[in-house]
């Protein structure tokens, strides 16, 4: 999959995308990110891409022009239409606490495109008119952060670990939300810590009742996340 960001920021990244399990899959080419400036295409002699509210008020905006000829370079011909072939055509990604919320559902689809283009605000944000250019509006949650790279970044990792080849597809399958449930909950070594004991169930060496144990854990945990998250 390749993956352009479009970032004035793109110094925020590094880290994230040289370690672990990300870092590998760069390395394998199971993804290819690629970033691109926003400052690149600015006008202004020194390279400045923001400037104040029409209408007064705090705060400076990422003004349009800059953003819209990032996005032309990444290829992007117009918006991406659920048509024929659609997965094969860039989507565009504008990173917005005024988003729809990014879900498990979400992350699915986004996975089976080829190229993601993803868009990352700053300061009061991108000027309005960027609804004109991009596919889809996503946010981490409701609150607001500086910027969109730390949300690109959210985005990413999740949608790469569930790219085939990247972790084995067993692991995904149990993991929280795959099949609308919670995960059961995972112990290791030592058996007791500081008086809290693994439960004995689980030393039990009995498969058919650690598998009943887990789908029951699954299921109150899942209860329990449900009504913390309402
Ligand atoms: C300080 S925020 C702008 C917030 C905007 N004034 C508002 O209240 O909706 C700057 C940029 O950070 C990113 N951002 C902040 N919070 C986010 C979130 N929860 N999800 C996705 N992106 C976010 C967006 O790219 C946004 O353009």
């Amino acid at each position: 999959m390749k993956i352009d960001i479009i970032t004035a920021f793109p110094k925020m990244f590094v880290g994230s995308f040289t370690e672990s399990i990300i870092g590998r899959a760069i390395k394998n080419k199971i993804i290819n990110i690629n970033f691109i400036n926003i400052r690149s295409f600015s006008n202004d002699k020194h390279k400045k891409i923001d400037d104040r509210p029409f209408g007064g008020g705090c705060g400076m905006v990422i003004k349009i022009e800059p953003v819209y000829y990032a996005i032309k370079s990444t290829g992007v011909k117009k918006k991406n239409k659920k048509y024929k072939n659609f997965y094969t055509k860039p989507l565009v990604i504008y990173m917005t606490p005024q988003g729809k919320i990014l879900k498990h559902k979400l992350i699915l689809d986004f996975s089976k495109y080829k190229h993601l283009v993803i868009v990352c605000g700053h300061y009061e944000g991108i000027d309005e008119r960027i609804k004109n250019y991009v596919d889809e509006e996503i946010s981490i949650g409701n609150y607001v952060l500086t910027g969109g790279e730390i949300p690109a970044m959210v985005l990413i990792d999740s949608i790469t670990r569930i790219l085939p080849g990247v972790i084995k597809s067993d692991s995904i399958k149990n993991d929280s939300f795959f099949n609308g449930l919670c995960d059961y909950p995972s112990y290791t070594r030592p058996v007791v810590f500081k008086n809290h004991k693994v439960p004995d169930i689980l030393l039990s060496g009995n498969h058919k009742n650690i598998n009943d144990w887990r789908i029951k854990k699954s299921y109150n945990k899942t209860i329990k996340h449900k009504i913390d998250s309402k």
